[in-house]
């Protein structure tokens, strides 16, 4: 029984390290660039024995109406004495009156119940080798001058506003996207994440635009490693089974304090750019 005195603290840059350890000994496959990307995005708190980090959550903010706490992981010595609760309550805090999301899965679900989040949807996880895809005709490559207005779009598909986590998208990797005459419609980004390679965020107007979007870029990395993150509800994952992509295993996305909003959008979200950011 271990009766280590357990500290938080502010989630700094040096304890990086110490959470990769943690989230490579719970399966994730985050490299020590993910967890800086969403590091640099986020406020956090970490859970110390002496300097070993034994549990992390984050906050990352969506301007000043929205937020996701994620990467709330305590070490497996140190489960069931009320460290993730700790944590996850000082990230909520973090939040302030912002809305709350978050991906659950089965061992964080009773715990976010009873810090008062509502599960809205299952998300699917596909990932496996890329097959072969022909690129359809409609999509195109696109460079970051384009930037404001695919942030517009998401904008109008999240419900918020993710500036940030666009910028460093755009640091990290490339947009295809879907024109009506001059203007961007819908998009895509791909970017290097854990043992591969992601396709997400995916915003369209509807499903076909996002397979098209999908089948462009899963068309140029044939026998890669690549996964995708759905809503369920997207209709999705029969073609990302074809592709070489089977489905995976599930998470529950949850929400606390949610904003009104109306459901009005022309544009929705089919792919995120992870468990953690949605
Ligand atoms: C989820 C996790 C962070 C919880 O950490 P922890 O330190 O064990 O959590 P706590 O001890 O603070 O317990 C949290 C609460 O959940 C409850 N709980 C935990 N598992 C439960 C279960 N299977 N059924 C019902 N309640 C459960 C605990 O009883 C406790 O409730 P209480 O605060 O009212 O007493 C930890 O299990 C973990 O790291 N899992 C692997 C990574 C992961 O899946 N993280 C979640 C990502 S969304």
């Amino acid at each position: 029984m271990q009766t280590e005195s357990i500290v938080l603290a502010p989630f700094e840059a040096h304890h990086v390290g110490g959470a990769l350890a943690l989230s490579r000994a719970v399966g994730w496959a985050h490299r020590s660039e993910d967890w800086e990307m969403i590091r640099s995005l986020s406020e956090g708190r970490v859970a110390l024995a002496g300097d070993r980090v034994v549990g992390t959550a984050l906050m990352t903010p969506f301007g000043d109406t929205c937020s996701a706490i994620n990467m709330i992981i305590v070490d497996e010595s140190q489960r069931g004495r009320g460290v993730g609760r700790k944590l996850t309550t000082a990230v909520l805090e973090l939040a302030g009156g912002r809305e709350c999301r978050l991906t659950a899965t089965n061992d964080g679900l009773p715990l976010y119940e009873k810090l008062g989040f509502a599960a809205t949807h299952q998300i699917l996880r596909h990932q496996g080798i890329a097959g072969q895809v022909d690129a359809p005709e409609n999509v195109e490559w696109i460079d970051p001058g384009a930037l404001p207005a695919i942030k517009a779009l998401d904008r109008m598909a999240f419900g918020a506003d993710r500036d940030a986590v666009y910028n460093a998208l755009a640091r990290e990797g490339s947009f295809a996207a879907i024109r009506r005459g001059d203007r961007i419609v819908a998009f895509a980004a791909t970017r290097l994440f854990g043992k591969g390679e992601v396709v997400g965020p995916v915003v369209a107007e509807n499903s076909e635009q996002a397979r098209d979007l999908l089948a462009f870029i899963l068309s140029g990395k044939e026998g890669r490693i690549v996964r995708v993150d759905i809503p369920e509800q997207t209709g999705l994952s029969s073609p990302l089974e074809d592709w070489g992509l089977p489905r995976g295993g599930t998470v529950v996305a949850m929400v606390r304090g949610a904003a009104a909003r109306s459901d009005t959008a022309a544009v929705q979200t089919f792919c995120l750019a992870s468990q953690a950011i949605g």
